[in-house]
């Protein structure tokens, strides 16, 4: 079966078994299918944080489990919502906004699913799904059994947690928990909110305010997977020790970084990209995007392998000039 309408690099590949699940009770039945049994297992959400580089030997899982619910917290200030893990993460965002429920407006237009969102702590614009996660609810493969994660457990990070490091492969989410405000704490922190909020002359600030600033800055700075092929972001921003972003920083002055403690420094992959050369660049069908160095594109019929040979040549150049290794973010498979 093709993979290509499910991954948003559109990159064609092919699964042994592709199947769908919409429930607990569906996903059960299919990991004890014969067919399924004796294959690795791949589930995939919205394909958009895949590069596919190969025909897959392994059963390849949708997960659609659809809806969302609300139920007030224990402590009156907040609403626990719990959605299906195969809901679109932007409808969530939509569901928050329609009932006026904070923490997520910052997350707006962020591609994939609800169930993928805490593997990887989706984070944009200042704010990460740490900040309002409560507990996910996942299928453990080895027992068949739901187990509850709460925040703690999922050990999350800068496009971390433990179901990308310990807990790698032994878990499918079902269920996300998100605890969020009736009376909201806007993050404007990140410049670019600030400045679309200036420009639009928005005088009052609410949830919506912020989600249509963070939809407008997206729109001018990523592609559209729906028209040209990507995954976001490619690589993740690297952290360096202090002393090495000072050295760098006395010889390239305008070099960006954000101090994370005393000791570390995060430099924008974009920035360091973009010095390389690479920003725009068109290799036949694919390339790196034009506003956004750190995105890479299939404009159609790139095959997997010619974006990660382009990957690994923008990892060696990056390496060579600033001495600084870049790491992807899209899993490579
Ligand atoms: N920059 C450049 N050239 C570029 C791109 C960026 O010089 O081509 C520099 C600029 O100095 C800019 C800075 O990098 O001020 C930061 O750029 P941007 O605000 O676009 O954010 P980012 O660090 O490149 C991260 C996330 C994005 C998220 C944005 C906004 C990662 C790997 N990426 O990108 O997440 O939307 O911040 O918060 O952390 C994703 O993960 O797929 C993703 C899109």
């Amino acid at each position: 079966a093709s993979l290509q309408a499910y991954n948003t690099f559109g990159i064609e590949a092919k699964a042994s078994v592709l199947a769908t699940f919409t429930s607990v009770e569906e996903l059960r039945a299919l990991l004890q299918h014969p067919e399924v049994q004796h294959l690795p297992l791949l589930v995939l959400g919205g394909g958009s944080n895949v590069l596919f580089t190969q025909d897959i030997q392994a059963a390849v899982l949708l997960n659609r489990i659809k809806g969302i619910r609300q139920t007030p917290a224990p402590d009156g200030a907040h609403v626990l919502v719990t959605s299906g893990s195969g809901e679109t993460w932007h409808e969530l965002v939509l569901y928050s906004l329609e009932h006026d429920l904070g923490g997520i407006e910052n997350l707006s237009l962020i591609p994939g699913t609800v169930g993928a969102a805490p593997l990887q702590n989706i984070g944009a614009y200042g704010v990460e799904l740490k900040d309002t996660f409560h507990s996910l609810e996942a299928l453990e493969i080895a027992t068949g059994q739901l187990v509850t994660f709460n925040r703690e457990q999922c050990g999350f990070g800068y496009r971390e947690s433990v179901f990308k490091k310990e807990a790698k492969g032994q878990f499918i989410v079902t269920s996300v928990t998100l605890q969020l405000t009736r009376e909201h704490q806007f993050n404007t922190s990140y410049g670019a909110i600030q400045d679309t909020l200036a420009q639009q002359q928005v005088s009052e600030l609410s949830i919506r305010a912020i989600s249509d600033a963070v939809c407008h800055i997206r729109r001018s700075k990523l592609p559209d997977p729906a028209q040209i092929g990507n995954a976001g972001s490619f690589f993740k921003n690297p952290e360096i020790p202090a002393a090495q972003f000072a050295q760098l920083k006395a010889e390239y002055t305008s070099m960006p970084g954000y101090a994370i403690d005393e000791e570390t420094v995060k430099v924008p992959a974009g920035w360091l990209i973009e010095q390389c050369g690479w920003k725009g660049k068109v290799l036949g069908k694919h390339g790196v995007h034009k506003d956004q160095a750190l995105v890479l594109v299939n404009y159609g019929g790139a095959s997997g392998n010619e974006v990660k040979a382009l990957a690994y040549e923008i990892i060696a150049s990056v390496q060579e000039k600033f001495g600084i290794t870049l790491t992807p973010e899209v899993n490579i498979i």
